[in-house]
């Protein structure tokens, strides 16, 4: 073992080492204050200088950090520990780890962009020294870490640094589900793959310190597909799901009830569940990238294509589900007035990224209906060429709606309530499963 392996060990055990996060969003915030609870002083560095700002005045902006559990670990910073955000990427000259959170999400062509994490690797780059250990979080396609960022940190002001011996780089992708308390980045098992076992022995012991399971692989690039392999088989399964809603419906059959049924069997099944489409910055995204990356090796992901067509037709298939239901009460979608209830991709956030709900208020706005909408978490709307203000849940609202629709199932809305006040539901998610006096109103999937 190097001396300077054996000093960053040492650091990490007496918790002297400076942990830095690079993008302060959904995985990033909550990763930081796991390595503040774990003894360690983290700063945080972020481009966007209002959630700096939120961030050093205790504001939270992601629901699963309540603002006062932040100023609790800020406040401590004034005896050295705890967090402090900031945009100057000088401040990595004082940390001896620092983990990479930025966005990865595709380009209109629907190929990797990888602006972010290369510019963050850059940024790493200018200020790497001895003992530093780099760990990327952001999810990527396998040979992202050896293949791009290796190279930009292993020749850098015209230095040459040894990767195992004079810095050390591991991939560790992040599985937390934003809204999730059951599993949290305390809980989940974490992945890791070094580029040598000296990284991977050092990315180890730090993350050892803030969560209970470290799940080593042999490198980087299996690290990489771990996590690829997760969302797909999330992406592929919601396909099928999806897919056999829109059979049961052909067959007259009530899908959830299926589910139901088939989930009582204690092995060899996985409930899944249909919905309006996939959303997030995750499960849309993250296939592409492996798909992509397989592009290049001349094959064809067919898994991959055929989920994402299924996926991406569920907006479609819903519209076709209002258009009948407002048929049915000899009604045309052309100026009806249509209410989504919930815009966000899922229950009890306000993460707008890829969600069905945009795509389903375009296709309603494109057959001339009028839409307005309400989410609990997303009092204004102002994404994807949709600028809207969130209308006021009310009894009147309900009622002169010609149809609401379940696109998101927080679980602060009243269903009995909403159902009770509604002339007509289309209800994309179960929500309203149980709901007495639900028959002949609701419509679901
Ligand atoms: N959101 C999830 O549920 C989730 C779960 C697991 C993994 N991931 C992956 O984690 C990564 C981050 O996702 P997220 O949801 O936290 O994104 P996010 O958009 O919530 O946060 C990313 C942050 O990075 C900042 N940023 C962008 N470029 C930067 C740069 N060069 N330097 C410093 N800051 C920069 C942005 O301003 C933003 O605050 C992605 O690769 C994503 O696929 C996300």
């Amino acid at each position: 073992m190097t001396q300077t392996q054996q000093n960053a060990l040492q650091k990490i055990k007496e918790r002297r080492t400076v942990v830095g996060v690079i993008g302060l969003g959904y995985v990033g915030l909550p990763l930081a204050i796991a390595f503040v609870e774990a003894g360690f002083r983290v700063v945080g560095l972020d481009l966007d200088q209002g959630r700096v700002e939120a961030i050093n005045r205790g504001e939270s902006y992601v629901e699963d950090i309540p603002s006062a559990i932040l100023s609790r670990y800020l406040a401590k910073n004034k005896s050295g520990q705890g967090l402090s955000a900031t945009t100057d990427y000088t401040v990595l000259r004082q940390t001896d780890a620092v983990i990479v959170c930025v966005p990865t999400p595709l380009n209109k062509t629907k190929d990797p962009e990888l602006s972010f994490l290369l510019s963050a690797a850059d940024r790493i780059a200018q200020h790497l020294h001895p003992g530093m250990l780099v760990v990327l979080e952001s999810t990527t396609y396998p040979g992202t870490t050896e293949e791009l960022i290796l190279p930009l940190l292993q020749y850098t002001n015209q230095q040459a640094f040894k990767v195992g011996s004079d810095f050390f780089l591991a991939f560790s992708p992040e599985r937390i589900d934003p809204g999730r308390k059951d599993w949290t980045v305390h809980t989940t098992p974490k992945i890791i793959g070094g580029m040598t076992p000296a990284c991977l022995e050092v990315a180890q012991a730090l993350y050892g310190c803030a969560i209970e399971q470290v799940v080593p692989v042999s490198s980087p690039r299996v690290a990489e597909m771990v996590k690829l392999l997760e969302n797909t088989f999330r992406a592929v399964n919601i396909a099928l799901v999806n897919e056999v809603a829109i059979m049961c419906d052909r067959l007259g059959i009530e899908v959830w009830e299926v589910i139901e049924a088939a989930r009582t069997k204690p092995f060899g099944f996985m409930p899944f569940y249909p919905g309006p489409g996939l959303g997030g910055h995750c499960i849309p995204i993250d296939p592409e990238y492996l798909a992509w990356k397989l592009k290049t090796l001349n094959y064809n992901a067919r898994f991959i294509q055929l989920a994402a067509e299924i996926n991406f037709g569920m907006p479609h298939y819903v519209l076709g589900k209002i258009v009948d239901a407002l048929n049915d009460d000899g009604k045309a979608v052309k100026g009806a007035r249509i209410l989504i209830l919930g815009v966000a991709y899922k229950a009890d956030i306000g993460d707008l990224r890829e969600s069905p709900a945009l795509d389903l208020i375009h296709l309603l706005q494109a057959k001339g209906a009028k839409v307005s909408y309400h989410d609990p978490y997303v009092p204004q709307l102002d994404q994807d060429d949709i600028v809207m203000t969130g209308a006021t849940l009310d009894q009147s609202v309900l009622e002169q709606a010609d149809c609401v629709v379940i696109t998101t199932a927080h679980s602060s809305y009243d269903w009995e309530w909403v159902v009770k006040n509604s002339q007509l539901v289309v209800d994309t998610r179960n929500a309203t499963q149980g709901v007495i006096g639900s028959s002949g109103r609701v419509v679901k999937l």
